[in-house]
């Protein structure tokens, strides 16, 4: 009986070794996705599978933590990594009443689209394959396995690198590692498989040939652009597979109607999402899941990670990080808005100013030299150049409140937990210990005194 079902199994146990790295290989990130996000957004996009199982090994752990995100997601455990094939095996347990189709995808391809996938799978179903297997012509297929056909096309066989005759080795059309598989068919294939290479591995490669000596209907089909199916291996691959990705958003971003005046020194993460006719200009970074609204001016030299900006915000030379930036806000030149800061609307924090862990009310400015950290600032209060918040006794954290229209002078210290109420004026130069009642002046500060000089 054939059914419409459909299962993945994306195969991410290997040990990932050419890494070099105590980081388990698929959680290396791309543009801010782990390898293995990539995969599994890219399968969940392609279609609807009634079960993702992912194969674990290396860092087991960690990857399976990272697993819990996903829903309908599960794994299987290959204790040791004998192979391909045998990684494949291991899902037996899970699938092995089901009919229908499998498509396996390996953790370390993450620029595969979905589209590709929709077409392997269509063309797998059209021709009532057994197994099909996503190819690719490569300019340099070195490394990967080759597609062997006879001299009317038929494909016959996948041949390893490392078992490939010279005359083989000049075959560009490469095993992408993205396959279809008929599940009824599946199994007795990949049993027969053995190990008689020179890695004594379990290729899952060698099914093919099986499959096609059993009588069964094997195809591979080359609709995947060469970029997309780069396995990464290296660090190198990860750099190489990291740029498509960059430029693939920018474009993306270019069709939404978004700016972006150098590519080439602009880096926005994947998740990232930005309104239309907002630019964003050089030596840019922008990072997880921010989001930015329309209109805005972002750069040059700017990071933001983690945060949400609104409408008409202008953001020059400055660094912002897991905080609300809300409309009409304008930050920098050289600003630090640290975690978990709120400025409203109309706020301005301007040069060489640090804001953490605060909240600014809407028309306040924070313009020039200041630090303001775990304070609640009112709404038109306007902080004079220099003002610090003395938030800090070298072990506990202090709030510091400063109510609406308040107007602080320039170099004053506000040493916490201290509250200025409303419309209060504090003098330059004051180091504010106590708290202000509302509509009072404040002066905190020896008084000058000018004396004959000596001679
Ligand atoms: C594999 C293919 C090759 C293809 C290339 C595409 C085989 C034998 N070769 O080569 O034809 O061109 O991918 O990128 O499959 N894995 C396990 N357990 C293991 C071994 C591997 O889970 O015991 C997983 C790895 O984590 C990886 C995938 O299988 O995701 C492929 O293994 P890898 O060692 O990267 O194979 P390649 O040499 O790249
Ligand atoms: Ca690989």
């Amino acid at each position: 009986m054939n059914t419409n079902k459909l299962y993945g199994v994306i195969l991410a146990a290997g040990q990932g070794t050419r890494m070099k790295s105590a980081l388990p290989k698929v959680l290396h990130k791309i543009c801010g996705k782990e390898l293995l996000s990539c995969v599994l957004e890219c399968m969940n996009s392609a279609a609807k599978f009634e079960k993702l199982t992912v194969v674990v090994g290396n860092g087991a752990d960690k990857v399976t933590e990272h697993i819990n995100n996903y829903k309908n997601t599960d794994y299987v455990f290959q204790k040791e990594r004998l192979g391909s094939a045998h990684a494949l095996l291991q899902s037996e347990s899970k699938l092995k009443n089901n009919d229908g189709n499998l498509i396996v995808m390996c953790g370390d391809t993450p620029l595969v689209k979905p589209e590709t996938i929709k077409n392997l799978l269509k063309y797998h179903t059209k021709n009532k394959n057994d197994a099909t297997v996503l190819s690719g012509c490569v300019e340099n297929p070195f490394g990967y396995g080759r597609i062997v056909r006879t001299s009317d096309g038929t494909f016959t066989e996948i041949v390893e690198e490392k078992s490939a005759s010279e005359e083989q080795k000049k075959i560009n059309e490469i095993n992408s590692g993205i396959y279809c598989f008929n599940l009824k068919t599946l199994w007795k294939a990949l049993k027969k498989v053995d190990n008689n290479n020179s890695k004594k591995e379990y290729y899952l490669t060698d099914v093919i040939s099986i499959l096609n000596k059993d009588g069964y209907k094997t195809g591979a089909v080359d609709i995947a652009d060469e970029e997309e199916i780069l396995g990464v291996n290296d660090r190198s691959q990860l750099a190489e597979a990291e740029m498509i990705l960059r430029f693939r958003k920018i474009d993306e971003l270019f069709e939404s109607g978004v700016t972006i005046t150098d590519p080439s020194t602009t880096y926005i993460d994947a998740d990232v999402v930005i309104g239309q006719d907002t630019i964003i200009k050089p030596n840019t970074h922008i990072e997880g899941r921010t989001k930015i609204g329309r209109n805005c001016i972002i750069g040059p030299d700017t990071t933001i990670i983690n945060s949400k900006i609104s409408d008409d915000v202008s953001i020059i030379y400055s660094c912002v990080e897991n905080s609300e930036i809300n409309k009409n806000v304008k930050i920098g030149p050289y600003s630090h808005i640290r975690p978990e800061s709120i400025l409203k609307e109309n706020v301005k924090v301007g040069n060489f100013s640090e804001v953490k862990k605060s909240v600014v009310g809407i028309g306040s400015k924070v313009n020039h030299l200041s630090y303001i950290g775990d304070a609640q600032v009112g709404k038109n209060v306007n902080i004079g150049a220099g003002t610090i918040t003395c938030n800090y006794d070298g072990k506990n954290k202090f709030k510091t409140i400063i109510n609406d229209d308040v107007f602080v002078g320039s170099n004053v210290n506000l040493v916490a937990p201290v509250n200025i109420g409303k419309k209060v004026l504090i003098a330059a130069g004051s180091t504010i210990t106590d708290d202000v009642q509302p509509n009072q002046l404040t002066i905190a500060r020896a008084r000058q005194i000018t004396k004959i000089r000596k001679k």
